[in-house]
C-alpha cells in the first residue's frame, strides 16, 4: 500500500517510515512534487491535521494522512497546544519556544503535561482520526541532544530521562506519534 504523508518535517517522516517499514510505503510531499506551503489555519489539532490531508487530496488526488502535534501543559490550560510550533512568534526556533515555555512555567507547581498527536486520514473519500498521547512533565532546564522540538524539556512518566536523552529508538517505542501511528497502521492493515 502507498500513501502520502502530508509533511515536510524530515524527522517525522523518518520516524514514521521506521515504524511502518515493510508494512506500508510512505510517500513524502517531495515524492509527489508538492512544493506548496500547506495552510495550518485551524484552531485545533484535529482541524489542522484534516486541512493538510485535504489539501493534498484535492490538489494531487492521493489518499493521504497528516498529523498535527501539540505539547499541552496542565498549568497553562493546555498551551502551547495547537500553537506549539510558533509559541514564541512566527520566526521562532525550538530554542525560543522552549525558553518561552520554561519562563511561562517558572512559577508553576504543577509541571504535568502531555504530547498529543492527531492523525487525519483521507481514504476512499472518508475521513478518519487517530490520537496518541503521552503524559509526562516539563522539567525546569533542557537536557539531551537527540530528537527535535520540545524533546529536551519533556520527561515522560516512568522515566528519568527527557525525550532528547532517551534517543530516537526509545522515543519511537513510546511516543505520542508512535501511539497514533500504530493505530493508523492497525486500521490500514485491517481493511
Ligand atoms: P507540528 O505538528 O509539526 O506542527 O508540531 C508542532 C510543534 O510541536 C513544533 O514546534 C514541533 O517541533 C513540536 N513537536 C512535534 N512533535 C514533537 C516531538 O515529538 N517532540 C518534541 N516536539 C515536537
Amino acid at each position: 500500500m502507498k500513501i502520502v504523508f502530508a509533511t515536510n518535517n524530515r524527522h517525522k517522516l523518518d520516524e514514521i517510515r521506521k515504524i511502518t517499514e515493510g508494512k506500508i510505503e510512505i510517500l513524502s510531499l517531495s515524492d509527489i512534487n508538492c512544493r506548496e506551503e500547506i495552510p495550518e489555519t485551524g484552531t485545533t489539532l484535529e482541524e489542522n491535521a484534516l486541512l493538510k490531508a485535504q489539501f493534498v487530496k484535492e490538489k494531487f488526488g492521493f489518499d493521504c494522512f497528516a498529523d498535527d502535534t501539540g505539547l499541552e501543559a496542565d498549568a497553562l490550560g493546555g498551551a502551547p497546544g495547537v500553537y506549539s510550533a510558533r509559541y514564541a512568534g512566527k520566526q521562532c526556533n525550538p530554542q525560543d519556544n522552549m525558553n518561552k515555555l520554561l519562563s511561562e512555567m517558572q512559577a508553576a507547581a504543577n509541571r504535568k503535561a502531555q504530547f498529543r498527536t492527531v492523525i487525519a486520514l483521507i481514504l476512499n473519500q472518508k475521513e478518519y482520526y487517530f490520537e496518541g498521547k503521552i503524559r509526562g512533565e516539563i522539567i525546569s532546564d533542557k537536557r539531551g541532544s537527540a530528537g527535535f522540538g520540545y524533546d529536551p524539556v519533556f520527561m515522560p512518566d516512568g522515566y528519568n530521562k527527557t525525550f532528547a536523552e532517551l534517543g530516537e529508538e526509545e522515543k519511537n517505542k513510546i511516543s505520542h506519534r508512535a501511539i497514533a501511528t500504530n493505530k493508523l497502521i492497525d486500521f490500514l492493515l485491517s481493511i
